[in-house]
């Protein structure tokens, strides 16, 4: 008789639910569909003659250790160097104690999950939110309360009042997460002044701030604001960076900076998840970064983004109907629409997949799935003219609609 796996799932893996994403993305999966959906940088850019350079020099000049398991914490040169450029961004607080290399920053998201949340704890997130920290979260069974963003970022007022019902309640939150920069899905970026009163309310509510920025480098237009962990130091701040969007995701290298107290314990759910990054990959970081190449590399990535999302402006501009608004980013990777309100994007969806053209749907980002009018377009994987042409493609959608 064939085993039922069913009956030996735990708990946990019986409530894990497929990304909308991934299962958006298998249908659209063909080149004629203009995809404004995937969330993954161009990979015309990707300077492969360069990677081949650093990779051989890393392998002539590391070989046997870029291919052994190396030290859980990450190889200390790259450490050093990941610190040196922190520190430039007004982050003064922290040692080489404080900083791990992660495989990337999904997994520092799991690694939180693992060891702050219980079944049932409640964790503050942004609403709408980055679906995987949403996933990461949820797959440690944990409970969300949502605080809605607008054009500044998360709102502190109302993050205010959750956390005095929260405390009437007698309910601790485990952590407020927050993406400041550019925010997937939304695009905007956290004030200095709600960053300062985020601080604030941290010190005030004793809270802990987990800080997610994989975008805050991929700023076109405009001056760059502190981050959360300049503003605030590690104490009540854990920051997750990550080499995904300001260099290539198929390293997987990522960056954790957290208290000793906190690191301790990652060091130990990173041994129970990997061991350690790989060595390879991380001597292959090293060279890129210290020949001055990934800060050449986020300079090519800036102009040609700005190119990209000035095109998606245009194009909004002149091809969606009146009541449709959208998000004008700084940096990133996103737009975030609304459609006119009766619009229900979730609906949408197979009939913009007729028409060839795709996006992700809003109510993938929400916690509690009840916002069915919004839209995140991507304007990273796609070249201007087939950004101008997905745009006006979707625009006739909703326009017919109306
Ligand atoms: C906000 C945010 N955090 C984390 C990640 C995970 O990225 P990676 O694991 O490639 O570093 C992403 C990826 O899109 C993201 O948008």
């Amino acid at each position: 008789m064939p085993l039922n796996a069913e009956e030996l799932f735990s708990e946990r893996a019986l409530g894990f639910k497929p990304s909308a994403i991934r299962e958006q993305l298998k249908l659209i999966d063909t080149p004629e569909i203009i995809s404004l959906s995937g969330g993954t940088p161009d990979d015309q850019f990707f300077p492969i003659d360069r990677v081949i350079e650093a990779s051989t020099f890393a392998l002539r000049q590391y070989g046997k250790k870029a291919l052994q398991y190396g030290s859980t914490e990450g190889i200390k040169k790259l450490r050093v160097l990941l610190m040196d450029r922190m520190e430039k961004e007004g982050v003064n607080s922290i040692d080489l104690d404080n900083v791990i290399i992660s495989t990337a920053s999904q997994q520092g998201l799991s690694l939180l999950a693992q060891i702050f949340v219980n079944p049932g704890d409640t964790v503050i997130v942004e609403e709408p939110s980055y679906i995987g920290a949403l996933q990461a979260f949820a797959s440690m069974q944990a409970k969300f309360c949502t605080v809605p963003m607008d054009k500044d970022g998360m709102q502190m007022d109302i993050l205010e009042d959750r956390l005095k019902e929260l405390q009437k309640a007698h309910i601790r939150p485990k952590f407020v997460y927050t993406v400041p920069n550019f925010q997937n899905p939304v695009g905007v970026t956290m004030t200095l002044e709600r960053r300062k009163k985020l601080i604030e309310l941290a010190n005030k509510y004793d809270l802990l701030i987990v800080e997610d920025d994989p975008y805050g480098e991929v700023r076109f237009e405009g001056e760059p604001i502190p981050s959360l962990l300049a503003l605030g130091g590690k104490d009540h701040v854990v920051a997750l960076r990550t080499f995904s969007k300001i260099s290539f995701p198929g390293l997987r290298l990522g960056w954790i900076v957290a208290r000793k107290d906190i690191m301790d314990k990652i060091v130990l759910g990173k041994q129970a998840a990997d061991l350690c990054s790989p060595s390879l990959t991380q001597y292959i970081a090293y060279e890129f970064i210290s020949r001055g190449w990934l800060d050449e590399y986020v300079a090519v990535v800036r102009r040609e983004y700005l190119k990209k999302k000035n095109a998606m402006i245009s194009a909004l501009e002149q091809y969606f109907p009146a009541g449709a608004s959208w998000t004008n980013p700084q940096g990133g990777l996103f737009v975030w629409v609304k459609a006119p309100e009766h619009i229900d994007t979730t609906a949408m969806f197979p009939e913009a997949i007729s028409a060839k053209v795709a996006y992700v749907t809003g109510i993938a980002f929400y916690p509690h799935r009840d916002d069915n009018c919004h839209m995140r377009l991507s304007f990273s994987p796609v070249d201007p003219e087939h950004i101008t042409e997905g745009v006006h493609r979707l625009g006739d959608l909703l326009k017919s609609k109306i």
